[in-house]
């Protein structure tokens, strides 16, 4: 059962374990509750305006995050990829997938104590493998001297707007120079293809928000996320 105002969310239940909605219509949090409660929902998250927390907070809704969303204006005239990138394949799909969950940590879940880390890896690694068979219009990874994947940037086509989905670097291999190529790969990839370069991440994930700036992406608009889970 889903009220109006709420939709189910079967990707993220299927890792959790449990029913996850999402709160599309803040007027209805309170009644939410209440059906999460009666449904035994497992997450319910929102994301909206900064003074929404006056609504959900007193109804036992944790502020998680904000997330930044930057853009760029991209070149007009088509780019060669930068030597060193290549393009995952469907057979890249798991070892991606194994990357996604050894790197990421500053995303909703893996902020959510209410959250266990091997679900929220289980998570990172769903949405990685996912990108990897074509939910992504593309995905560019960073390869090492042996040819091994040490980083990817899945991209999602959007209209004239080329959208990183997800970004990330082995955590062995971070601080090298690799996401900023990635970064240099998606512009050259959307140049003369794609209007705009978007991103969007975590205030608290100081290394990526210095990625993108370093690379003349500029904020947007920002947005808070909420969590409701049972107590
Ligand atoms: C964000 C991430 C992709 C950066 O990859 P990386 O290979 O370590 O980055 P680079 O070595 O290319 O560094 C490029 C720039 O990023 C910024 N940066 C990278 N790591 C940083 C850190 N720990 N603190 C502050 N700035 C950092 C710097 O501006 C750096 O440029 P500089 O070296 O000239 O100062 C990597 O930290 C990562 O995979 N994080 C986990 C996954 C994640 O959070 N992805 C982003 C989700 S939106």
């Amino acid at each position: 059962m889903t009220p109006v105002g709420f939709s189910e969310r079967p990707f993220d239940a299927s890792i959790l374990g449990r029913p996850v909605w999402c709160l599309d219509d803040v007027a209805q949090a309170k009644n939410a509750v209440t059906d999460a409660q009666r449904e035994s929902i497992g997450l319910m998250f929102r994301r909206g305006d900064a003074s929404e927390g006056g609504i959900l907070e007193p109804l036992g809704f944790r502020k998680i995050e904000t997330l930044i969303t930057l853009g760029c204006a991209l070149p007009g005239q088509k780019q060669r990829l930068p030597t060193g990138i290549g393009i995952a394949q469907a057979t890249d799909a798991d070892a991606i997938a194994d990357l996604a969950a050894r790197a990421f940590r500053s995303d909703r879940w893996h902020s959510d104590p209410e959250i266990p880390d091997d679900r929220a890896d289980a998570y990172k690694a769903a949405w990685a493998h996912n990108d990897v068979l074509g939910r992504a219009g593309v995905t560019l990874v960073t390869l090492n001297a042996a040819g091994e994947i040490t980083g990817f940037n899945a991209l999602l086509f959007r209209d004239d707007a080329l959208v990183v989905d997800l970004i990330a670097v082995a955590p062995d291999h971070q601080g090298h120079g690799n996401g900023s190529r990635l970064v240099t790969a998606a512009i050259a990839y959307g140049a003369g293809r794609f209007k705009t370069l978007q991103v969007g991440t975590q205030s608290a994930n100081t290394a990526s928000l210095r990625l993108y700036q370093k690379h003349g992406l500029q904020e947007i608009r920002r947005a808070d996320t909420w969590h409701w889970t049972p107590s």
